[in-house]
């Protein structure tokens, strides 16, 4: 069994998508419930979370005008969903109806099963004679069937205040991918001005106000919702989401965050409740029954993609010898041993590892005072110069450690670590201080911001300056298992998935403040199956 799709089939399904889409669009001006001008669905349509028989759909409902997102009001509302092998929808496969109103702020989200595997398919949601955009995913493959090829769109960290979304929209514009890996910061909780474009403000983001109440993340996740970009890419593919700081609040850990202040803001547990709240309302992420995001998905025999939570479970971030302390955790007890043990007993051939924050250790302590002031933004250490990055992995030495020394003992291959949060692009060997000598135990592939400022926009420089050419030089130099790494760009990754290789490509936009803003190849690093040594890529992947 293969799920390999030819690639004018692809080019094919993703015109019929675009297409559908465009004329659903058009057809809501009609038949749109009265008083609901934009239509019944104007935040778009996702899924995510694909299984060999089920996929995870969404979408949000807006009865009435009153009913906006975040108010609380509007009525009770039945909404139909349909999932068929066509986009006419000539034969439904699937359907069934589901209840919405103001206490879940009016989303759906339906967790189809009795599929197909490995199959597209077409899905759209409908409310009082009306359609919403019709929707395109996939399926996954049969845990046991030998899969040739598997293609992921990776990205990270969309400032809506500071540009646009293209990154989204180019990956959508592909045509080529089974599946979108978001590795958080969707979204960002500050207020207008607080987080913007290296001083400027593109688009500002509702509400104003930093977001702290459950009305407050509502109204967030609403705006970013509304993005044609980001529509155009939940709309043409499943996406498998996990979150890091921002959809709560800045250097978030499991009993506060460092962009949290209890005097004025409130108490901690209420908003982080409010956050998750609409987060599990408007996100195409299934949850446990506790809540818990952290998961695993399986692609036939190719790839097994653990997600991690890097949040809900960490001990609070500290500096010095405490870095080291065995009694702090990064992903809590029970995450570590379902990681563990999942990634030891898997009888996939790749091990990939969604990871919010990287993994890979950063020495920084030897830069110099003009990098140093860029790195401590993106990283939360002092600006005055410090050894590890402790927002991160590096600030958790003993989790880390735990972690590879298990992979070390059970000899674990061809685990690939994707990862996010620092708006810059980086391909990594993975080593610790304890196996500094061997050979590398693991692949990092670090995707840039869709958005967020990165280590030129806090130095006020062009993109591809010298300065932060240096600055990434410097890095290499004092961290040698940092094969490549680029400050400044942003886009997205592309990985590509084989038996013989896992290979990603990094893309950068040329304007990140202008919409519909073309990107470019700006490198490429792949693993061969058996070895974590990285080798690199002269041309983009075809
Ligand atoms: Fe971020």
């Amino acid at each position: 069994m293969t799920n390999t799709i030819d690639r004018r089939t692809l080019l094919r399904m993703a015109g019929a998508s675009a297409g559908t889409a465009v004329l659903a669009g058009a057809a809501l001006a009609a038949p749109a419930p009265a008083g609901a001008a934009g239509g019944a669905f104007r935040h778009g349509v996702a899924s995510g979370d694909p299984l060999p028989d089920g996929i995870l759909l969404w979408t949000r409902l807006t009865p009435t005008d009153a009913a906006q997102p975040g108010s609380g009001v509007g009525p009770e509302a039945v909404v139909t969903w349909q999932v068929a092998a066509d986009p006419n929808f000539s034969t439904v496969t699937a359907q069934g109806t589901l209840t919405t109103g103001p206490a879940r702020d009016h989303t759906v989200k339906v967790a189809v099963t009795g599929l197909a595997p490995a199959t597209t398919w077409w899905y759209r949601f409908g409310y009082a004679g009306a359609w919403s955009a019709t929707g395109r995913t996939m399926t996954a493959p049969p845990a046991n069937a030998d899969i040739d090829r598997l293609r992921l769109g990776v990205v990270s960290c969309a400032n809506w205040e500071a540009g646009y979304f293209s990154a989204y929209r180019r990956l959508a514009d592909r045509g080529d991918l089974n599946l979108v890996v978001h590795l958080g910061d969707y979204l960002y909780e500050y207020g207008t001005g607080e987080f913007d474009a290296g001083g400027t403000v593109v688009r500002p983001v509702l509400p104003a106000h930093e977001a702290l109440t459950l009305a407050d993340y509502r109204i967030r996740h609403a705006l970013y919702k509304t993005d044609p970009d980001l529509q155009a890419l939940h709309a043409s593919v499943p996406w498998v989401i996990t979150w890091d700081d921002h959809e709560v609040a800045n250097d978030q850990w499991s009993d506060g965050a460092g962009n949290h202040t209890p005097g004025t803001e409130g108490d901690y547990a209420d908003r982080v409740a409010a956050a998750r709240k609409a987060y599990a309302e408007w996100m195409p992420v299934r949850t446990g029954a506790d809540g818990a995001i952290y998961r695993r998905l399986r692609f036939g025999k190719l790839v097994e993609l653990s997600m991690l939570d890097l949040r809900s479970y960490r001990s609070q971030q500290a500096s010095g010898t405490a870095v080291d302390d065995p009694a702090r955790t990064i992903t809590g007890d029970a995450q570590m041993s379902w990681l563990k043990s999942g990634l030891a007993a898997s009888t996939a051939r790749w091990k990939l590892v969604g990871n919010p924050v990287m993994i890979s250790r950063l020495d920084v302590g030897t830069l110099p005072a003009w990098l140093l002031g860029p790195l401590a933004k993106l990283l939360g250490i002092p600006e005055n110069g410090a050894a590890l990055s402790v927002d991160q992995w590096d600030g958790y030495n003993a989790d880390r450690n735990e972690l590879v020394n298990h992979l070390l003992a059970n000899s674990t291959r061809d685990v690939v670590f994707l990862t996010g949060d620092i708006h810059t692009s980086w391909a990594n060997e993975v080593t610790t201080r304890a196996t500094g000598g061997s050979a590398p135990i693991a692949a990092e592939f670090v995707v840039p911001s869709v958005t967020s400022d990165n280590v030129n926009d806090f130095l006020g420089l062009p993109e591809g300056n010298a300065l932060s050419g240096l600055g990434g030089s410097l890095l290499r130099a004092a961290n040698k298992h940092v094969r490549w790494t680029d400050l400044d760009g942003h886009g997205y990754g592309v990985l590509e998935v084989t038996q013989q290789r896992c290979r990603m490509d990094w893309y950068h936009l040329v304007d990140r403040t202008r919409p519909g803003s073309a990107s470019r190849w700006a490198a490429g690093w792949s693993v061969s199956a058996g070895s974590s040594k990285l080798s690199k890529e002269t041309a983009p992947q075809a």
